[in-house]
């Protein structure tokens, strides 16, 4: 029979690899965040009274002005030299360790970097172990490579080592293992120094790539953070960074930083996805670190989320009944609760008092947190913390 344009379903067509679901995640989450009049604890993006609107608009004027053709031309694949030498200096200044010229690469956002590795890395049926929970994005590129994702449990002190530690002795090989060490996303917890120690020895001893995802590690309340993995260990680690919290997500810049030979591999996956990351936003990024810019934006956007997961976590402590558990974030925009019976539930019926959780099946690979939300803080009105958070107990 003929196709007729009212017959034709594409779907059939539709690569394998595509096939998983491993797409709706993140549209669910942000699909959540059209309706202007919900109270959104859902999307883990940055409060817009953070953005440097006047700034950004000087720094433009005076790239054009000053006929600075860089920023409006193509970029070579791995960055443009100026923005690697200021990013460089910043993970020098910032982690104590400054990438060589051919160990750092300048990607299109966090979430480049993660695909990078991820197609640079897995073969369809390769191992990569992620934190349970972890980000949906991850999960998402990774499952878009057909690898098998394997959740390993964390804690208040993130990712329970002992517990990979077990599951390696038992015989599982992974190629990747991906964490997020500073205010996880979703759960809102840090690696503690020990288990960073713990955990590279493990890289090293079963020789798997660890990709240390930073996206909130600028953004401690108190501005602290302990070592980085990449940093105490930059023979087993790619780092995968985003300006995107501290910044603005706008300019879609992120970066890559790991041993030279992984690094090659990086650029030589990016001449097929998007050739380079935009020049505008490398340039931008580049004079606005220079001139310290940066970290005064760093310091006010700390003061504002501080202030957030506090109120946050007092109206929880105010509100919620006995039997519900909440980790309480030093950091980032996350708080993970846990609730008895259907978080899913609670989730579909918050959203029916005007109130946006995002449910915690979401952020695992394998059907867990059935019994969890995620509440994120960061760009909820201040006032409304107290009545979001008043809605959700009442329905808990
Ligand atoms: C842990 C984590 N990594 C990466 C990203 C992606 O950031 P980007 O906007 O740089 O792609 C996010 C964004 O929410 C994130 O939460």
């Amino acid at each position: 029979m003929a196709v007729t344009p009212e017959s034709r379903v594409w779907e059939a067509l539709f690569a394998e690899r595509t096939r998983a679901g491993a797409g709706d995640g993140i549209a669910a989450i942000l699909g959540l965040l059209g309706d202007p009049e919900l109270i959104s604890f859902a999307g883990g993006f940055p409060d817009p009274l953070t953005f440097p609107a006047e700034r950004a608009a000087e720094l433009l004027a005076e790239l054009a002005a000053a006929g600075d053709a860089s920023a409006f031309q193509y970029a070579p694949t791995q960055g443009l030299a100026g923005t690697r030498d200021a990013l460089a200096a910043r993970l020098e200044s910032l982690q104590g360790l400054r990438p060589a010229d051919d160990e750092l690469l300048v990607t299109s956002g966090g979430i480049e970097a993660l695909e990078l590795v991820t197609k640079s890395f897995l073969d369809a049926g390769d191992t990569v172990v992620v934190e349970g929970p972890t980000y949906v994005g991850a999960i998402m590129a990774f499952r878009s490579f057909q690898a098998d994702v394997v959740a390993v449990p964390l804690d208040d002190d993130g990712l329970d080592v002992d517990a990979l530690e077990a599951t390696l002795a038992a015989g599982l090989r992974p190629k990747l293992l991906y964490t997020i060490p500073d205010h996880q996303n979703p759960a809102g917890v840090t690696l503690s120094a020990e288990r960073r120690a713990a955990l590279v020895e493990l890289a090293r001893r079963y020789g798997f790539l660890i990709v240390e995802d930073v996206a909130y590690r600028e953004l401690g309340f108190d501005g602290t953070a302990p070592a980085s993995l990449w940093s105490l260990a930059p023979d087993v680690v790619v780092q995968a960074g985003t300006t995107s919290k501290t910044f603005f997500p706008g300019v879609r810049l992120g970066w890559a930083a790991g041993p030279a030979e992984v690094v090659a591999q990086l650029v030589s996956a990016k001449q097929n996805t998007d050739q380079c990351s935009g020049a505008l936003g490398q340039r931008l990024f580049e004079e606005y670190a220079r001139r310290g810019w940066i970290d005064e934006q760093l310091e006010r956007s700390r003061a504002l989320y501080a202030r957030k997961g506090s109120r946050l976590l007092t109206a929880l402590e105010r509100t919620m009944p006995a039997g519900v558990e909440w980790t309480r974030p030093r950091g980032g925009f996350f708080s993970w609760l846990t609730v008895p019976g259907d978080a899913a539930e609670v989730a579909r019926r918050a959203a029916g008092e005007g109130v946006a959780v995002v449910p915690g099946a979401l952020f695992y690979p394998d059907g867990r947190g059935t019994s969890n939300l995620r509440l994120s803080f960061s760009m909820v009105d201040e006032e409304l913390i107290d009545v979001g958070i008043e809605r959700l107990a009442a329905l808990v």
